[in-house]
C-alpha cells in the first residue's frame, strides 16, 4: 500500500527519517512490500531515543578515566579454583544436586553475526577441526547430556537442563533446522528452546537510519544484552518459571572449552546466596585488552581497558597479583527470581553502548558505498550490564587453560582466538586429563612423550588428543580407560572406546 495513504509516511515524516522512502518509486511491488514490513513493526521514537541516549551516555563516558572510583573484588566475594581447592568438591555436588532436581538451566547466547570470523552460517556450527570434526553446538549439546547423567547416577533421579539458545534475526533459522536435522544430538528437543533477540538499525552521526539498499534497513542484532528484552518479549522466563528453573548459567557460543550449565560455579553461587555471579580469569599483563570485574562507586560492573589508566592497569596487590585482575570471560550465574527482576525492573534502565562501525549504504544517488572508515553506529547493550542491580555477587575464579578459548577470528599466521587456537586448547587439555588419569603418550619412535613437551622438539603444538564429552565432562571417569596405558597419538576416546590413530594428521 502506498506509504501516505498507510500513515506510514507520515510516521516516517515526525520521526524526521523520511529518507528511508526516498527510492519508494524505484522499488518493485514486492520490494515495496518487503520494506513496508519492515518499517511498521518498528517504533521510530524509542529508536531516535535510544540513539540520543547512547550519543549522550558514550559522549559523556569518553574521556573519563575510573580509576578513583574502582575497588577490587573482595576476597570474601570469590571463589577460586585454585586457592580454594578444599572447597571445589563441596560447591561440586551443591551444582550436582540442584541439577539432579532439574533446577538449574542453560542459556546460550548465540545471536552474534560472527563478522570477525567470516563465516555466513551461526558460529555455533563451526567445525575447528578436532578429529571427530564436532561443531561447538554439538560439543555443548553433549556436554549437557553427560552432566545430566552424572547428576542422575548421583542422585537416582530422572533430570534434565533446559537449554535455552538465543538467536537473531540473522541466525534462528539456519540453528533451528542445524539442531533438527542433528536429531538434536541426543537431547530431548522439548527441553531445548530457542528464541530471538531484537534487532536495531544502524544509524548515521545524525541519527538517520541507514539504507543497507534501496528497499532495506542495515540491521543489526542489539547487543548479548539484548538477552533482557528478548527473555521478557519472548515468554522465556515464564517458561522458567513453569519448570521450576531456579539457577541459570548464561555463557557465549565461542568457547571452545565452556563447562555448561559448570556445577561447581552453580554449587559456589548457590552456596553464597548469590543473585548473580560472574566466572573470571586471572588477568595477568596489566595491557591485555580485557574487561574486568570490580566495583565501581560501590555497585560491581566490568571496567574496560580503555576506561582505565596504565597506572591502574599495573597495580598489584601484597601477594603479587595484579589488584585488578579478574577477566570478565562473559560465563555468567543468575538466580531466577533476580534475572526475573532485571527483565520486569531494570531492563529499560539500560543505555545502548555505541560502537563505531564501517556501515555500507546507498548514498542519495543511490549508489552502494562501502566507506573505509567509521559512517556511522550500531547500538548494543551488554550481558554484564546489568551486574550493578545484584545484592549479592559472586565471583569465581578459574584456570584459563582449562575453561576459556574463544573463537573470534578467522585463522592466520600467530593469530589470537582462531579455529587453530580453539582445537589446540581442546587437545592440550584432554592431553592433561589423560596425564591426570594416569595414561601417557608415546611418540613415532617408541619413546615415551615427557609430560611437559620441550620447545626444542620442534614444535609447540599440543598431542593430538579428543575425549568426548559423553564419556568425560571435566576429566572424570577416565581412569579405567587409561590408567597405565601408552598411546599413540592421535588418541581419541568416545562412547564406542578408545582409537588410536597413528598416521591420521589433523
Ligand atoms: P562477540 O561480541 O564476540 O560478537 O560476541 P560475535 O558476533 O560473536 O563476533 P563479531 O564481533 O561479529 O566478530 C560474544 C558472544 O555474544 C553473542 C555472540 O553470539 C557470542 O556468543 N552475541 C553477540 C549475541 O548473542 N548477540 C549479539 O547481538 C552480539
Amino acid at each position: 500500500m502506498d506509504p501516505s495513504a498507510s500513515g506510514l509516511a507520515q510516521r516516517l515524516a515526525e520521526a524526521d527519517q523520511s529518507q528511508l522512502l526516498r527510492f519508494w518509486n524505484e522499488l518493485r511491488p514486492d520490494e515495496q512490500a518487503n520494506l513496508t514490513l519492515e518499517l511498521q513493526g518498528m517504533d521510530f521514537q524509542e529508536i531516535n531515543g535510544f540513539f540520543k541516549n547512547a550519543m549522550e551516555t558514550s559522549s559523556g563516558s569518553k574521556h573519563e578515566k575510573l580509576d578513583a572510583r574502582m575497588e577490587p573484588v573482595p576476597r570474601e566475594v570469590l571463589g577460586s579454583v585454585t586457592r580454594d581447592k578444599e572447597n571445589l568438591k563441596d560447591w561440586e555436588q551443591t551444582g550436582l544436586h540442584c541439577i539432579s532436581q532439574s533446577k538449574v538451566a542453560a542459556l546460550l547466547l548465540a545471536g552474534g553475526q560472527g563478522t570477525r570470523l567470516g563465516v555466513s552460517y551461526p558460529k555455533g556450527m563451526y567445525d575447528v577441526g578436532l578429529p571427530s570434526h564436532k561443531t561447538l553446538f554439538q560439543i555443548q549439546a553433549e556436554r549437557i547430556l553427560k552432566l545430566q547423567q552424572l547428576a542422575e547416577q548421583q542422585h537416582k533421579i530422572k533430570c534434565c537442563i533446559p537449554w535455552y539458545i538465543m538467536t537473531s534475526g540473522r541466525t534462528m533459522e539456519s540453528t533451528k533446522d542445524y539442531f533438527s536435522r542433528h536429531n538434536y544430538f541426543g537431547l530431548d528437543k522439548n527441553n531445548i528452546v530457542f528464541f530471538q533477540q531484537g534487532m536495531l538499525p544502524a544509524m548515521d552521526y545524525k541519527g538517520k537510519i541507514i539504507l543497507e539498499n534501496k528497499g532495506k534497513l542495515s540491521m543489526a542484532p542489539d547487543g548479548n544484552g539484548g538477552l533482557y528484552r528478548a527473555l521478557g518479549n519472548q515468554g522465556i522466563m515464564d517458561d522458567m518459571e513453569r519448570r521450576g528453573i531456579e539457577s541459570i548459567h548464561v555463557y557465549c557460543v565461542d568457547n571452545i572449552l565452556v563447562k555448561v550449565a559448570d556445577p561447581s560455579f552453580v554449587g559456589f553461587c548457590v552456596q553464597k546466596g548469590a543473585d548473580c555471579g560472574a566466572k573470571v580469569v586471572e588477568k595477568t599483563n596489566p595491557t591485555e585488552a580485557v574487561g574486568v570485574v570490580c566495583k565501581v562507586d560501590g555497585h560491581y560492573q566490568v571496567v574496560e581497558y580503555s576506561e582505565i589508566t596504565l597506572a591502574t592497569a599495573e597495580m598489584r596487590s601484597a601477594d603479587g597479583r595484579l589488584m585488578f585482575n579478574a577477566g570478565n570471560v562473559a560465563n555468567h550465574y543468575f538466580s531466577f527470581s533476580f534475572l526475573r527482576d532485571v527483565v520486569q525492573k531494570y531492563e529499560p534502565k539500560l543505555q545502548h553502548h555505541v560502537a563505531q562501525k564501517k556501515i555500507p549504504y546507498v548514498d542519495s544517488e543511490g549508489q552502494l558505498i562501502k566507506p573505509d572508515k567509521p559512517n556511522g553506529i550500531k547500538m548494543e547493550k551488554f550481558v554484564f550490564d546489568i551486574f550493578q542491580f545484584a545484592k549479592t555477587f559472586a565471583v569465581y575464579e578459574v584456570l584459563r587453560e582449562d575453561e576459556f578459548s574463544p573463537l573470534k577470528n578467522a585463522d592466520c599466521q600467530d593469530g589470537k582466538d582462531t579455529p587453530t587456537t580453539a582445537r589446540h586448547a581442546l587437545m592440550s587439555l584432554h592431553h592433561r586429563w589423560v596425564l591426570n588419569a594416569g595414561g601417557h603418550f608415546i611418540d613415532e619412535n617408541g619413546r615415551r612423550v615427557p609430560a611437559i613437551p620441550s620447545l626444542k622438539d620442534g614444535t609447540d603444538l599440543p598431542i593430538k588428543c579428543e575425549i568426548s564429552p559423553l564419556v568425560s565432562y571435566g576429566g572424570e571417569g577416565l581412569e579405567k580407560l587409561v590408567k597405565g596405558r601408552g598411546f599413540h597419538p592421535t588418541l581419541t576416546i568416545d562412547e564406542h572406546g578408545v582409537h588410536e590413530l597413528v598416521k591420521n594428521g589433523v
